[in-house]
């Protein structure tokens, strides 16, 4: 099919012509409630409706690619074809900020040249648990880092003229149910990891949309939650831009017109625009909560046409012109972007790099037959497909091939593993390609256990009884156990889902021609049973409780002081790494900069290589339990063999704050700061401590606070204390009565704090304006 019948077949249409006066209001002010109110919901499944002067807006998903489809098609393999990049899984292992800008950038010139206006992507929810379905496309168990790589990913797009679209806000951290179940969140676990990656990626990315999320937060549907998409993201974030909901995700529109839901997707049809019409005319719905809605559809769909080529340039009418489509370049940069992802888990007596005259025996249906990319929404129809295979044999002279196990088999077929173990009998190297089925993990549904299939497994056991050098190489989207094989073979490639190019990139690192530094985004553990949300995921009676906290992923395993198969932020080199010279400086209070650490690395092997240096931060001793370490900065290096580079990294202020839930805000704790250098969170080379100032938070004092919270307290402590000490408790007495709420005092007999005495005591600690708040709190 040519190009442009391609074009064509996918019913992309021209754009209209341009729109005229730039002024969103404006326009609005212009418009019948019923043309607002249609403005509220889509026109088809992938766009935005019109309005007079205001042009439709074209979205298609995403994120690792361009998955055009036709207005009214909701079926993924129809897309226009596009070049598959890495999805998310993949991405986060790079760790490098500035390649996945560039991968964003050519996702942006692809949205382009098929008039996508916004890419429904990045996501960047927190991976949990390793069972949901949907991890491939999301980042990390880190919100340092799904929020550094989601933010490069926004830049990338955005800063070549299309929209992206922040997703899914927030807490969609599992499929089951996910369209009525309640992630049921602490504040403070809410803060520091289930939003603070959306924060970073809208503080500092400034996403044009961000859509909402099927689950509901503490019961309410995140598309209602007014706290959530109003006053947390605009109020205290500064979003600006637009939120849409996630497809069939809004149950009370009016809910979500209030609560700040601007565009309902997909369509909603004629029914939705008569009840919002009639809500407006009864006075149920507030005009203005319509029209500043509305304003938001009319700002985006004229800024995404003014960021469009001129009229007249859209895709059905460019026809076969080969300088837009970027095929090569963009298969080009796929492959940098795999090759970067790639993880050497393991690489005992340094079997990998290959020699190109190794004699090989590549076992393995998944070596012919990639598995590049998750099943779901998310799905691209790739330009072209790169297998290992492939490349493999192109690059060694000696490759035999067997397939090993057929593709979704529940056991072992005897005539494929003969057919193996002959090939591995002689080989001088064995790649054993292992992964997981698309069956196993998909959009929709979580995963039952981390387990390879029962057939690969079996097969890799015959395999090593008749030769131990085998090379393990891996596909998968979400991690696997290893724990059965792990110790048994000498090297593991942890392969993820690379996108079309990925098998090209298999074989760089294989060869050599890339060398590693791919890093694990997310622990890989020895069991399921030791995950953080093992009996508590994915909930009970639609409601699923967060009970670990804010101890998720290598918080979890770090505090409890357990044993991994691989932590977070490992992965190998052919060649090593020193590090020396720490020094650290801490930045002042109420600045930007927490602080900054410099150190030496030096490559101290024989070929160039990439380290991923990465900086952890404790604070040991906290007023609140805190990781034992967490993720604050990491940078990555490019080093000749010997040479030796200063390195830099900054640690936002920001990013030393915990929630701090008495004061309902961010509290950066002063003290003596723990910091900790190395190649991951479990091998940290170089340390040193420095001394942050603090915040100056006072905690509001109310009728509710605990005594022992008034005897803390800066101004009032020292009288609260003289008043108990007079009244002559005994140390004991004075133990439980810390433990009460003030307000009992005037009722313990000989406490000497009568009703007037304490709000006194609450005036001068609060101050007038402060006291009120605080009553009203209680
Ligand atoms: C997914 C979104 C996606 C949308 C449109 C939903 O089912 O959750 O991630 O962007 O469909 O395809």
């Amino acid at each position: 099919m040519t190009k442009k019948s391609r074009a064509r077949a996918a019913g992309v249409s021209a754009p209209a012509p341009a729109a005229g006066p730039a002024d969103p209001a404006a326009i609005v002010r212009k418009l019948t409630v019923e043309q607002k109110a249609r403005l509220l919901s889509g026109a088809s499944f992938w766009s935005a409706a019109e309005a007079p002067g205001v042009p439709p807006v074209y979205v298609a998903d995403g994120p690792h690619g361009v998955r055009r489809l036709a207005p009214d098609v909701g079926d993924i393999e129809g897309a226009l074809p596009a070049t598959c990049f890495p999805p998310a899984v993949a991405l986060g292992s790079t760790f490098d900020v500035a390649l996945v800008a560039r991968v964003g950038a050519a996702v942006a010139a692809e949205a382009r040249e098929r008039d996508v206006d916004v890419v429904l992507g990045p996501g960047i929810n927190i991976k949990r648990s390793p069972l949901c379905g949907r991890n491939f496309e999301y980042v990390s168990e880190d919100p340092l880092l799904a929020g550094e790589i989601g933010a490069a990913l926004v830049t990338g797009i955005q800063d070549h003229g299309v929209a992206a679209c922040v997703k899914h806000f927030a807490a969609n951290n599992q499929e089951t149910e996910r369209m009525r179940v309640s992630a049921d969140i602490d504040e403070r676990t809410l803060r520091e990891i289930y939003l603070r990656g959306f924060q970073r990626v809208v503080t500092r990315a400034r996403p044009a949309t961000l859509m909402s999320s099927y689950n509901r937060v503490n019961g309410t549907h995140t598309g209602e939650d007014r706290r959530l998409t109003t006053d947390v993201l605009r109020g205290e974030w500064g979003f600006e831009g637009l939120v849409m909901s996630d497809w069939g995700a809004v149950h009370d529109r009016l809910a979500g017109i209030r609560a700040g839901l601007d565009l309902e997707m997909p369509a909603a049809g004629e029914a939705r625009v008569a009840e919002i019409v009639a809500a407006v005319r009864s006075g149920a719905l507030d005009p203005a909560d319509v029209d500043r809605s509305a304003g938001r559809v009319v700002a985006l769909a004229l800024a995404a046409r003014a960021a469009r080529p001129a009229a007249g340039t859209a895709l059905a009418e460019r026809g076969d012109d080969p300088e837009t489509w970027h095929d090569d370049a963009h298969h080009a940069l796929a492959r940098e972007a795999a090759g970067r992802a790639i993880v050497l888990l393991k690489n005992d007596g340094g079997l990998l790099p290959l020699a190109p005259r190794t004699r090989l025996a590549v076992i393995g249906e998944l070596a012919r037959t990639p598995r590049f990319q998750g099943a779901g929404s998310s799905q691209i129809v790739p330009t072209r497909v790169d297998d290992a295979l492939a490349a493999i044999r192109d690059s060694a002279t000696d490759v035999v091939f067997a397939p090993g196990y057929g593709l979704g088999a529940g056991s072992a077929d005897e005539a494929l593993a003969d057919e193996a173990v002959a090939a591995a009998r002689d080989a001088g190297v064995v790649l054993f390609f292992a992964g997981l089925p698309q069956s196993a993990e998909a959009e929709g549904r979580d995963r039952e256990h981390i387990e390879l299939p029962a057939a690969q497994l079996e097969v890799l056991d015959r395999v090593l009884a008749v030769n131990p050098r085998v090379v393990v190489v891996l596909s998968n989207g979400s991690v696997v156990r290893l724990s059965g094989f792990a110790d048994r073979v000498p090297a593991i490639v942890e392969g993820w889902l690379l996108g079309q190019a990925g098998g090209g990139a298999t074989a760089d690192v294989l060869f050599g021609r890339v060398n590693p530094s791919g890093r694990l985004a997310e622990t890989v553990p020895l069991r399921i049973e030791d995950t953080p949300a093992w009996t508590r995921f994915p909930g009970t009676g639609l409601h699923v409780t967060y009970g670990e906290g804010i101890f998720v992923g290598y918080r979890w395993y770090d505090a409890r002081d357990m044993a991994v198969q691989y932590p977070f932020g490992h992965g190998l080199s052919y060649t090593t790494f020193a590090y020396a010279d720490l020094t650290v400086a801490a930045g002042p209070a109420g600045g930007v900069v927490g602080l900054t650490a410099r150190l030496t690395v030096t490559n101290t092997g024989g070929v160039a290589g990439r380290e991923v240096v990465q900086c952890y931060v404790s604070l040991p001793g906290s007023a609140v339990p805190r990781a034992t370490r967490a993720l604050a900065a990491f940078a990555v290096v490019d080093l000749a063999p010997g040479e030796s580079r200063e390195v830099d990294l900054v640690v936002d202020r920001s990013d030393l704050a915990f929630w701090d839930v008495r004061a309902d805000r961010w509290h950066v704790e002063g003290g003596a700061y723990r910091v900790e250098v190395g190649a991951s969170s479990r091998d940290l080379r170089v340390a040193a401590e420095v001394e942050v100032p603090g915040d100056a938070v006072t905690h509001l004092l109310t009728p509710g606070s605990s005594v022992g919270e008034a005897m803390t307290h800066p101004v009032v402590g020292p009288t609260v204390t003289a008043l108990l000490r007079a009244a002559g408790l005994s140390d004991d007495v004075m133990i439980m009565t810390q433990a009460m709420p003030l307000e009992r005092l005037p009722y313990q007999p000989g406490s000497g704090v009568t009703h007037r005495r304490l709000r006194h005591l609450l005036g001068i600690a609060n101050g007038p304006l402060a006291t009120l708040l605080a009553r009203r709190r209680r």
